[in-house]
């Protein structure tokens, strides 16, 4: 059965060698023959394999694992469980194989790659595309029970997985980070030396994978198919892969798209389990379709200029009318009629994507629960912008949603980062806010790698002050009350002149209407939520007076409201300041970076106030225009003292849960689920959002 399977090639002179064959080795067991599995398609038309996702045949045999649909995954397996092991010694088998692939990509920065894989399945199931290379996700990737060995064709840097560059081959086990990797490249018998391949022009390459099961050796070979097989492997890993094997496992390919269209074919395959796969028939393989706008071969090229000069152009004129057409389709975007009312707002993807140079990695700015922000520059006003990148797929309230967005667009104040408007692309949002040349407050603050601040006392009174005044124009100044949810240090920016600015507009708003899978019902950050949002979820200015309350003591104290490094007595910033004051001691408190440059009457009117404004009891916070009042020195504050606090932190009754009493309750959780509160304890220690 093994061998009829073979190919197509299935021929009179097979059958009797097969027959032959059965004769002599009869009574071996079904587990031993399958160990000699051997298979060669030059080719897949009529090949039985086993596909899903975007993966299909061709009509003219071609294995296309994706096509240009965005954000998707395509698996090819060879249909038949194989044995990987000696099941006497537990040792892995011997294999070979050997496959023709091309990639074709629009732009450089198109789709991640594809890999040969050997897996205990055949399908992934919650597999991400992308960087996942449709066979992990963040929580299946790196477990030794994954039992996932590829070899990744990957044409992207991901700093993720300390990739090397753009156009590698590389070894993976249970994870994307390569055992082993190097640049696509052949060594080349006729030039001594190693030569650079492009992976992704569509030309048709080749990779040899074998493994020695005695010498426990791994070699990973590559080389254009004009190329005769290299001497020397591109990669060579001396690696026991029976550490890592089960038994049985399927053999494929995995693929994915991410953003930009890209093609991915497999045009031969070759397979033998202790043996050498056998050569596959060059000329037998199916043709590329013609996709080609990269490169036309030099040699080529000249000829057709000096030939027929004429017709090259006419050619040119085609090929840039298609790249016109494939252009146009490439920077799609979603636009409703109604939303044409909003005009200005709207940008392009297309100048987006020209601004941030195709959201390269050296444009990103940072990243965080909402999505990635990226620096870059508008093609027509030359103005510096940040684009924020953040993926929604919010299908209902979809109108509300971008209706939100543009009535933030609309808030002015200095002190505020304005949104200068946006753009919808199939299941991304870009929002576009002018330019920070400082970046966030909180990267100045807990920078650990200075020991003197970079920012003085009087600097950094300047920017409370700031920040408050931009909380009081969205309260209360501005046409509609508006709740930011998510006032905290990282979402303070600093312009040319050191002045604070609040950012990161309502987005925490924004996601109540769309949802983001990572932060769906956890609105705000933990150590800046007010503990009322716990029972209601409804928010009201004071939520915002709550978090700016955590603010001041940050800034202050130079250090995050929840520290979980720290120890007990000084984890949680609100508690152990209200120590310090029992003790007399407040301002101990002050970021010790500051040393004694500061003015003691406002450090302790900042920690005070502090205090006041993270109030347990919402209706006990002073409102923005009062604590303007208070930072302007104009009112005092009221009587305070540390042991009132206390009280009023410790008074469970005022918790929506009392299950909430042996957690600190400084850091109450959306949700009273261990599993949430657990996630968003690991997002706090791994830095906040
Ligand atoms: C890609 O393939 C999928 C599944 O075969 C199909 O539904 C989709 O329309 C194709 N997309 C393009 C752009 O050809
Ligand atoms: C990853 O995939 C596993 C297995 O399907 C699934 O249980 C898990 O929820 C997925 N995790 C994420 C973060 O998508
Ligand atoms: C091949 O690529 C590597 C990595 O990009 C580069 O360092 C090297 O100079 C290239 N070699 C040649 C011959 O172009």
């Amino acid at each position: 059965m093994i061998l009829g399977r073979n190919d197509q090639r299935c021929s009179d002179t097979m059958f009797l060698e097969f027959l032959v064959w059965f004769l002599l080795l009869g009574l071996r067991s079904v587990a031993s023959q399958q160990e000699d599995v051997d298979f060669t398609y030059n080719g897949f038309r009529g090949v039985n394999m086993s596909l899903d996702g975007l993966a299909q045949i061709t009509n003219n045999g071609l294995l296309m694992l994706v096509n240009t649909t965005n954000q998707q995954v395509g698996h090819a397996f060879y249909p038949h469980p194989l044995h990987f092991r000696n099941s006497s010694t537990g040792n892995a088998f011997s294999f070979s194989t050997t496959f023709v692939f091309a990639i074709w990509k629009l732009i450089r920065f198109g789709g991640p790659g594809m890999a040969f894989v050997i897996a205990p399945s055949r399908k992934f199931p919650g597999a991400l595309p992308g960087n996942y290379l449709g066979l992990f996700n963040m929580t299946t990737i790196g477990k030794p029970s994954d039992h996932v060995i590829a070899i990744e064709i990957d044409t992207l840097r991901n700093k993720e997985f300390n990739d090397i560059d753009g156009s590698h081959i590389g070894i993976d086990i249970n994870n994307l980070k390569s055992v082993q990797s190097a640049t696509a490249s052949y060594f080349s018998n006729e030039q001594n030396r190693r030569v650079n391949i492009s992976l992704i022009d569509g030309q048709p390459l080749q990779l040899w994978v074998e493994y020695n099961g005695d010498e426990k050796q791994l070699n990973v070979t590559l080389a254009p198919i004009n190329v005769p097989k290299p001497t020397i492997p591109l990669l060579s890993l001396k690696i026991d892969l029976s550490l890592f094997i089960v038994d049985p496992m399927f053999v494929g390919f995995s693929s994915t798209t991410y953003v930009m269209p890209v093609y991915h074919f497999v045009l031969g395959w070759s397979f033998k389990m202790n043996g050498e796969a056998r050569q596959l028939n060059l000329s037998q393989l199916p043709e590329l379709p013609h996709l080609k706008t990269h490169k036309t071969r030099p040699r080529l090229f000249i000829i057709l200029v000096s030939v027929i000069g004429a017709s090259l152009a006419l050619i040119s004129v085609f090929i840039i009318t298609q790249f016109i057409v494939k252009r146009k389709k490439k920077f799609a975007e979603v636009l409703e009629d109604w939303e044409l009312n909003y005009g200005p707002h709207r940008f392009k993807y297309k100048d987006l994507y020209i601004a941030t140079k195709g959201f390269k990695d050296k444009e990103l700015l940072g990243t965080g629960g909402f999505g990635s922000v990226y620096r870059g520059v508008l093609p027509t006003s030359k103005t510096e912008v940040a684009v924020k990148r953040v993926s929604h797929n919010s299908r209902q309230g979809e109108r509300e949603f971008i209706a939100e967005i543009i009535s933030i667009g609309r808030l002015r104040h200095r002190n505020i980062v304005p949104l200068l408007g946006y753009c919808r692309r199939k299941e991304e949002l870009f929002l576009v806010y002018d330019f920070m040349p400082n970046g966030s407050l909180d990267k100045i603050l807990f920078d650990h790698t200075k020991t003197e601040s970079m920012l003085s006392w009087c600097q950094r009174f300047r920017i409370i002050k700031s920040v408050a005044s931009a909380l009081l124009y969205l309260h209360e100044e501005w046409e509609r009350v508006v709740v930011h949810r998510d006032v905290k240090s990282s979402n303070v920016l600093l312009d040319k002149e050191l002045n604070g600015r609040l950012g990161d507009f309502g987005l925490a708003r924004l996601y109540d209407h769309g949802t983001n899978p990572q932060t769906t019902h956890v609105v705000g950050t933990i150590g800046y939520l007010a503990p009322e949002l716990c029972g209601t979820g409804q928010a009201n200015p004071s939520v915002d007076v709550f978090a700016f309350g955590a603010f001041l003591l940050e800034v202050a104290c130079g250090r995050r409201p929840i520290e979980p490094r720290a120890s007990e007595e000084c984890m949680v910033l609100v508690d152990w300041v209200i120590l310090c004051w029992s003790k007399g001691t407040i301002l101990e408190t002050g970021d010790p970076k500051l040393g004694f440059d500061y003015d003691v009457q406002e450090m302790e009117l900042v920690l005070k106030l502090g205090l006041l404004c993270s109030h347990p009891i919402p209706t006990v916070r002073p409102q923005m225009r009062q604590v303007m009042r208070y930072l302007e020195r104009e009112i005092s504050l009221p009587e305070l003292t540390p042991l009132g606090l206390r009280t009023a932190i410790d008074d469970t009754s005022f918790w929506p849960s009392k299950g909430f009493s042996d957690v600190s309750i400084w850091c109450p959780y959306p949700s009273s689920t261990k599993t949430r509160s657990s996630s968003v304890v690991e997002s706090i220690v791994s830095g906040g959002r």
